[in-house]
Parts: structure tokens; C-alpha cells; sequence
């Protein structure tokens, strides 16, 4: 599958990109995607080779004007019913994204992440779309905000991805902001004037 906006393609993934996303994931910007960090070259070829297998829920986002990729953005259907069963709908996502430091700030992360959501809502199923930001993580706040979610919560010492020096889990307090595809609907029928 592929997803075209103004100056983006989101794709994905081909073994080709693995110097561009090693330039972004060899020191993830934040403690959530630690476990996403890429030691070397070579780690980051065979991640490439891993990902390309995925057509429809994990993509490049590849600069038009360049062809470089200068981040990523995924989510899968999971049950939205915490208690159903295995029958439950898949109709809920938690998308994440991440974009390259040195194209931050520049309108790429609301451009792909506003594509994003309107493939999930109208073309994969999605009825609810979430996604977990940490206190401090300010320009994702933001973003959530742009895309007209709602803060749900805010989950204190919700959750751990690194150790303290001393080696006890460093909590972190967790926000949830969501928005559903009624809400979805509505804010692009009133963006487009209808
Ligand atoms: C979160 C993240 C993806 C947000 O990226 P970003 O580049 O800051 O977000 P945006 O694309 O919305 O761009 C923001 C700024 O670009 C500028 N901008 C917006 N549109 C623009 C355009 N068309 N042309 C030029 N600049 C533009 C504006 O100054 C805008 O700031 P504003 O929203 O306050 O007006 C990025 O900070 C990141 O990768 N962080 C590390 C990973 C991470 O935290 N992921 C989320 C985990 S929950």
C-alpha cells in the first residue's frame, strides 16, 4: 500500500532504507523506542528485510523531493474490548511515529500522521485510534492535540523502559489521548468547509 500526501510517500519498508533509518534509530529519541535502537549497520539491513514484509501497517516516510526516508509511522488492529473474546473486532489502533531530528519541525510528522489516520479510519476498519505520550514529550502532545485527539488520562508511573543508575525501573507518567471515527469524520467534514 501506498499513501501519497503533499510532499510525502508512506510506504513500505525496502531493504535500501536501512542508512536512513539507522540515522534515526541508532540513538532512539525517546526512552519508548529503546527497544527499537539499532547497534549497527548490518542490524539495521535485516530489521529492513523484517519490516518489508509488512504492506499495510508499517511504513518509510520518504521525502518526495529526495527519496530519503526520514521517519516511520505503524499501528495494527488489536481488539478494542480489553475483555472479549477472540471473536472481538480488531477495530482499535495505537499508532506510533518518529521522525528524523533534522526534519522535526517542519510539518512532515502532522502531514503523515493526519494520511496515517485517514487510511486506518476509512480503508483498514478503524473505529477508535489511541496512543500513549509521556509527560515530557511536549512536540508529541502537541501533535496528539493537531490531530484532534482527546486527553483521556494521564497514568502516573504508568510504565518503565530504562533502568535508574541504580538499576530500579524508571517510571514514567503516561498520558492516552484518542479520538474515534465519528470525531475523525466530523473535523474533516468541517475542515473542508462542509
Ligand atoms: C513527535 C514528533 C514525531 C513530532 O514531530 P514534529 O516535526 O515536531 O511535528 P509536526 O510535523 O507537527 O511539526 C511541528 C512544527 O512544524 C512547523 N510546521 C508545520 N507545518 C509546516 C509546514 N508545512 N512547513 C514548515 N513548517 C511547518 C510548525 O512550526 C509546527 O509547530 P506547531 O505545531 O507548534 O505550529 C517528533 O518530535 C519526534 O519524532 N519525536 C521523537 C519520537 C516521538 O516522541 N514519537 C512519539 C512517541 S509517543
Amino acid at each position: 500500500m501506498i499513501v501519497e500526501t503533499e510532499r510525502l510517500i508512506l510506504r513500505p519498508f525496502r531493504e535500501s532504507d536501512a542508512a536512513d533509518v539507522f540515522e534515526y534509530l541508532a540513538q532512539p529519541a525517546v526512552t519508548c523506542f529503546e527497544c527499537m535502537k539499532l547497534d549497527s549497520p548490518e542490524a539495521a539491513r535485516e530489521e529492513m528485510i523484517r519490516r518489508a514484509g509488512d504492506a499495510e501497517y508499517y511504513f518509510a516516510m520518504e521525502l518526495k523531493e529526495t527519496g530519503k526516508v526520514i521517519g516511520e509511522i505503524f499501528g495494527f488492529p488489536e481488539s478494542g474490548d480489553p475483555h472479549g473474546n477472540a471473536d472481538a473486532p480488531a477495530d482499535t489502533f495505537s499508532p506510533c511515529g518518529m521522525l528524523n531530528e533534522a526534519y522535526q519541525s517542519k510539518g512532515y510528522a502532522f502531514e503523515a500522521t493526519r494520511a496515517f489516520y485517514d487510511y486506518l479510519f476509512r480503508e483498514k476498519g478503524a473505529r477508535r485510534i489511541y496512543t500513549y505520550v509521556e509527560d515530557y514529550n511536549v512536540s508529541s502532545q502537541r501533535l496528539c492535540e493537531k490531530m484532534g485527539m482527546r486527553r483521556e488520562g494521564l497514568f502516573m508511573e504508568f510504565i518503565s523502559f530504562v533502568n535508574n543508575p541504580d538499576g530500579t525501573p524508571k517510571y514514567e507518567n503516561t498520558m492516552q489521548y484518542a479520538i474515534l471515527k465519528k470525531e475523525w469524520e466530523e473535523r474533516e467534514l468541517s475542515a473542508a468547509g462542509i
